[in-house]
Order: C-alpha cells, then structure tokens, then sequence
C-alpha cells in the first residue's frame, strides 16, 4: 500500500474553463478569467479580485453558480475551497446595523463548519473560512447615488465590502457554539468576485463619446450592405468604457481600486441563444419537455424553429437570455391547456411554422 503525502493536483484553467463551460454559453473572457483566478485560488496562490459587467440575462449568476456547483462536484476540490454567495443588498442592511462585513464571514465560517464536519475545531474552521472564495451579486445596487440622490445603504455596502478585502484585523463576534466573545479575523485571502447588470452604463459611455464630454471620438464607419452604402456608429462599451463611467456610475474609487480585473460580458448572438436554448438544463424547452412527458408526449423541435425562437428573443432588448422563456412561452402555451387531446401522436412537433403562428 503506498501514502499518497502529495497535495492533490490542482486543476489548470483550461481545465476549469472547460468544465463551466458545460453550464456558461459564450462569455470567454469572463469564462477564462474566472478559471484562471479559482486554479490560483485552489493553488493557494493570492490573486486579484473580478469585476464582472454584463446586461441582464448575459450569464453572470450563472457563471457563479457554475463554479459553486464545480466545486461542489469534486470531493478533493471541496476540501479546499469555502464559497459564499449573496446579494450586495445584504450588506447594506447589515451595515446600517452597524457591523459591516460581518455578515460575510458569519456565512463563511457557517458553510466551513458544514465542510469540515463535527471534529474540526474553531481555528480550523475560521482558518478555513478566512481562504474562502465571495460572490457578491447584483453589485451594482449598491452604487452611491441614484439619479441625483445619495443612495446611503449603498454607500454603506461599498464601504462595508472595503473594510474585509485586503484588510488585516476585522473585529468579529465569535458565535456562542466557539465560545462567544470577540476576535480579530485577517481577511486579506478572501477572494472576491463582483457582478451586476450595471443598466444605463451603456447609454451613459455611448452619450459620452457621442454627444457628451469626449463628443466625436466615436468615428462612423463606412458599411455596404446590400449594394447601398451607408454610415455607422460602432460602439462596444468594452472599448469605451473607464474607471470614470463606472465612479459616475456611483462605485467609488476607493471601490474599484480593489478589483484587478473588470470583464465585460458581450450581449449574445442568436447562435448563443440557440445552444442556452437546447442545452441549458433550466431552458424553458426542458420545462416543457417535463411538462409535457408526464402525459406521454415528447416534445420535438426542429432546427428552423429553434433558430426562430432564439432570433425572437435576441430582438427584445435587455433581456438576454431570459427573453428565451417568454417567447417560447407563446409558441408552447396552446399544447398546454389539454396535452392529450390537443397532440395526436406521441410527439409533438415543432416547425418554423407553429413558431412564426405563434410569434407573429
Ligand atoms: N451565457 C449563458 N449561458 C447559459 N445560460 C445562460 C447564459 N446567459 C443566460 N443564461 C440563462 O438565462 C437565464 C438568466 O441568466 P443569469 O441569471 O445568469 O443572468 P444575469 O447575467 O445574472 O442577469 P441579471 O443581471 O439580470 O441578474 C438563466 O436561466 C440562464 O440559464
Ligand atoms: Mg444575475
């Protein structure tokens, strides 16, 4: 019998990028930066905390779930990693309560206790905790100021959120079940990875360099399109946007300072779409499926009919993704009322034809 003394390997990026790539369509960038920052982390190695900027429906939660849903499918890969996620409006609440952060690391030594099971004891679990990995979602409702007015629990959160990272001595109340009391915790091993929608950024960088302060940096560009010649704007905020933007935006300098990497998320493409649409196992073609399986139907798509809902959806602005259920929701709803009557066979089919029916 031989002892395995070596720490177990630690998956490369490529790896890691590969695996949530099975849960996130598209989105590269924020696919590869997140997989690069979790082999570090699961190395041991510090690396720095992400920004991720992406409309609505553009797969930000779901890149998170996906990596807590990595790390949970991997006993060893769960021996080494805490991860908490919560919604940024949480910390506002609690830091009108007058003990910012705290709520973060309570969660952390919570979700360590439960890895570490009974035997461990109060430093391991914290030292534990102190390592671990924090998604913050919905980062963008906690910005300073909304419209003109300050927006005081955010101004809160963001400062809350700035007192654990990097910080050496955060006072914390040790729980009753470690013996009570306090005690100063050393954060600076969270990781720290921040998403939000961030609405109207766009509009506001587009204005900017259009019609405001940076007026006629944008150059129109020459585009032939069928034969006719025309003039073009083209904007992608991933080459506009600066740490200005997002300080008028209402997140502080002191804030982004400590993000070392912000990835936009782009907005996706109909193909996007289709894959999300087939293959996301929370899609609302799976929904049906289910639905319509209890009765004995199958539910059959075509090709065509994928592409048309999907090119549906990608027409409703700011919706992302989501725009998929509302409009497959149209095409589906006249089989739902009465599944076995209203399908003859086995199977209900879908063609382009029951799609554009139903759409237009
Ligand atoms: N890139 C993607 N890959 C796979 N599924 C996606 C992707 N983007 C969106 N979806 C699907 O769309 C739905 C919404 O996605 P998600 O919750 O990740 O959006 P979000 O970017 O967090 O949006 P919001 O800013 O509104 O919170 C989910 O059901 C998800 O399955
Ligand atoms: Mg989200």
């Amino acid at each position: 019998m031989s002892h395995n003394t070596k720490p177990p390997r630690t998956p490369t990026p490529k790896e890691i990028a590969s695996a949530l790539s099975l849960r996130v369509i598209g989105q590269r960038d924020a696919v590869e930066e997140m997989s690069v920052a979790l082999a570090k982390k699961l190395a041991g190695v510090r690396t720095g905390n992400i920004l991720m900027i992406g409309s609505s429906g553009t797969g930000k939660t779901t890149l998170m779930r996906g990596v807590e849903e990595y790390l949970a499918s991997d006993p060893r890969l769960a021996q080494r990693s805490t991860v908490v996620r919560l919604h940024a409006n949480v910390l506002g609440e609690e830091a009108e309560r007058g003990r910012p952060g705290e709520a973060i690391l309570h969660r952390l030594i919570e979700r360590s206790r439960e890895q570490l099971g009974e035997a461990a004891n109060w430093d391991q679990i914290l030292d534990r905790a102190r390592q671990g990995l924090v998604f913050v979602d919905e980062v963008d409702k906690i910005r300073s100021q909304v419209g003109d007015r300050p927006n005081v629990s955010g101004i809160r959160a963001q400062e809350a959120l700035l007192t654990l990272i990097e910080n050496e001595a955060i006072p914390l109340r040790v729980p009753e079940w470690a013996g009570g009391g306090t005690t100063n915790v050393d954060s600076s091993g969270l990781l720290f990875v921040c998403a939000g929608a961030f609405e109207g950024l766009y509009d506001s960088v587009f204005d900017r360099v259009t019609v405001g302060k940076d007026k006629g940096s944008l150059q129109s560009v020459t585009v032939v399109e069928d034969g006719r010649v025309r003039e073009e704007l083209q904007f992608s905020l991933r080459e506009w946007l600066r740490n200005e933007d997002l300080f008028d935006y209402g997140m502080s300098p002191q804030f982004l300072s400590r993000f070392d990497a912000v990835v936009l998320l782009a907005d996706l493409t109909v193909e996007e779409l289709v894959r999300i649409f087939l293959e996301s196992p929370d899609s609302g073609l799976q929904q049906a499926k289910e639905y319509f399986a209890t009765y004995g139907k199958k539910v059959v798509l075509s090709p065509a009919a994928a592409r048309s809902i999907a090119a549906a959806a990608a027409r409703q602005p700011r919706l992302g993704a989501r725009a998929l259920k509302e409009v497959f929701r149209r095409v589906i709803r006249p089989w739902e009322i009465d599944p076995e009557a209203s399908i003859s066979s086995d199977a209900l089919v879908l063609d382009s034809g029951e799609v554009d029916a139903a759409l237009n």
